[in-house]
């Protein structure tokens, strides 16, 4: 029997926590399965799922790419990425009996009729039905060619009450334009309802317990607004340099690859406005009203909103680490941000004036991200004349990663026989045991096995986005414009020291 750490009802006076696993009959069908998300993320997760009893009972995965492969090669390839990932191999002899391996010309229309005919006879073995979740886990430049062609060939059809959704996973184009024409191809052959545009970011516990949060106490709400708020801090550092993505990320860099999705999507959680009901739609909503109020950054003023740098050679953890610009497969006179720091306004009732900082690099001296909600001071307090410093004021704290953790500071008396105030943390971490809490991808994957679209990302937002990024990436990608914008720090750093100077001014 499935070994489910799931109750379905956990709470004595409702339904509140009831959760009913996914049970369509479904084959997954992961495209580019012979490659590193597929072994490392997506298989340990979906092998997870099984161990949970969160797979649908009736279900199968097919892998397909060009690489010449068996299902048994497959299979063993896929064994080895899980036992990395530390799991329970006790049942991998059944899981394994659901993969299956198909080779795919992904520019060659025929090689789809046989990826159907596969999927007809794995559906005929496991009773799977026509459901079909593709997952689209090659690189971004053959997304068009592989969803024209699933389309063409019929794949992306719902007849006979079956569903056949698709999973893309950020970078959903690289700028509006290519966002609007990538969508557009989606457009023609999936609804809005059959797309999950994903970032498993987005599923971790701290980042959706930050709409738990905000809305269901009554002590945050009244107080989440400009009149409370001073500023809003949103940060995603990693320690790690552009490893072996050096291709992408030259064209890429830190603009497109972290603030078209994760820093943006982070800031909605935050600055939202409540849905009336905590359902997908509603929520989707939210989010893209919540990016029209985005006040654009003027050209003209561009320095005093943004910061752009690139890590140098530098010590980090010890270990001497070189230079963005010696890293295999990188210009040595590349000009690619590897840092970037932008304050951002939201123009609308709650935000007016608040500044929100959103800050994101490599090779900086630790791996954190967080979001920082800087209260204001107590008006008129009765503690005056040095019994409290400004920068205790109070402070929210979601911490992402490593760990995930909540904290409040707070002022409190420090003991003793005069009155003397200092800061005082309360905290909520999550256990780092695994009972009842479900890693980032399988959130996802279950999310898009039962057709809840909570944290994909919907067209209009995606475009929002983009419509918002892009005239900034543009002109910092202006050569001239970038050599005199874009400052270098050492690694192992906590960014340039320039970042600090667009906090000064308002
Ligand atoms: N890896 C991650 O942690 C991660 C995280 C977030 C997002 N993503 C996104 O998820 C997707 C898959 O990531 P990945 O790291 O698994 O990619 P990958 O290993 O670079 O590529 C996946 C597969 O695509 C095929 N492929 C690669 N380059 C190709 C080319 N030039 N022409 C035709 N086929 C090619 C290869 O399979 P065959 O040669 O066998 O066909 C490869 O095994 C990408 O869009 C990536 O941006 C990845």
């Amino acid at each position: 029997m499935p070994n489910t750490v799931f109750s379905t009802e956990i709470l004595p006076d409702g339904n509140a926590c009831r959760y009913d696993p996914p049970r369509d009959p479904c084959i997954i069908v992961i495209l580019g399965a012979s490659g590193d998300l597929t072994s490392r993320k997506i298989i340990p997760s979906l092998y997870q799922l099984f161990l949970l009893g969160l797979l649908p009972r009736d279900c199968a995965v097919l892998g397909c790419a060009r690489s010449k492969l068996d299902t048994a090669e497959f299979c063993s390839r896929l064994k080895q990425g899980v036992l990395e990932a530390g799991a329970d191999m006790s049942r991998w002899d059944d899981f394994s009996d659901k993969l299956y391996y198909h080779e795919l010309v992904y520019e060659e229309k025929f090689s789809y009729g046989g990826l159907a005919e596969t999927m007809e006879q794995i559906s005929r073995t496991h009773q799977t039905g026509k459901n079909s979740l593709y997952y689209l886990a090659i690189p971004p430049f053959l997304f068009e060619t592989v969803i024209t062609l699933l389309g063409q060939t019929g794949l992306a059809r719902e007849t006979e009450g079956c569903w056949r959704r698709i999973i893309i996973e950020k970078p959903f184009g690289s700028d509006l334009e290519s966002a609007v024409r990538l969508d557009g191809i989606l457009g023609n052959f999936f609804h809005e309802q059959q797309i999950y545009r994903i970032d498993h970011y987005l599923a971790k516990e701290t980042v959706q317990n930050i709409l738990a949060f905000r809305f269901a106490n009554s002590i945050l709400e009244p107080l989440w607004n400009r009149k409370y708020i001073e500023s809003v801090d949103i940060c995603a550092l990693e320690t790690l340099g552009v490893e072996h993505r050096a291709g992408y990320y030259e064209k890429a860099g830190v603009l497109r690859d972290m603030f078209q999705n994760h820093m943006l999507q982070l800031l909605s959680l935050v600055a939202m406005e409540p849905p009336t009901q905590f359902l997908s739609e509603n929520v989707r909503s939210r989010k893209a009203k919540l990016f029209q109020a985005l006040r654009p950054i003027n050209t003209e003023s561009i320095n005093d909103h943004i910061v752009l740098g690139q890590y140098t050679e530098g010590a980090l953890e010890g270990h001497l680490v070189q230079g963005y610009r010696r890293e295999p497969g990188v210009d040595m006179q590349s000009l690619t941000p590897t840092f970037a720091c932008m304050k951002v306004f939201i123009d609308n009732k709650r935000w007016q004036g608040v500044p929100f900082y959103l800050t994101s690099g490599k090779r900086m001296g630790e791996k954190q991200t967080k979001i920082t909600v800087q209260f204001k001071g107590v008006s008129r307090s009765v503690f005056r004349n040095g019994m409290m410093s400004s920068d205790s004021n109070n402070r929210l704290t979601f911490l992402i990663q490593p760990r995930e953790k909540i904290s409040i500071s707070f002022r409190a008396k420090n003991p003793g026989p005069v009155m003397c105030l200092r800061p005082i943390d309360l905290e909520f971490c999550y256990d780092s045991d695994r009972e009842g809490k479900i890693d980032a991808y399988e959130k996802v994957l279950i999310d898009c096995l039962k057709g809840d679209q909570m944290l994909s990302l919907r067209q209009d937002s995606e475009e929002l986005c983009w419509a918002f990024l892009t005239p900034l990436i543009e002109d910092c990608e202006q050569c001239i414009r970038t050599e005199s914008i874009l400052h270098f720090y050492p690694a192992g750093s906590s960014g340039p020291v320039e970042a600090d100077k667009i906090r000064l001014n308002k």
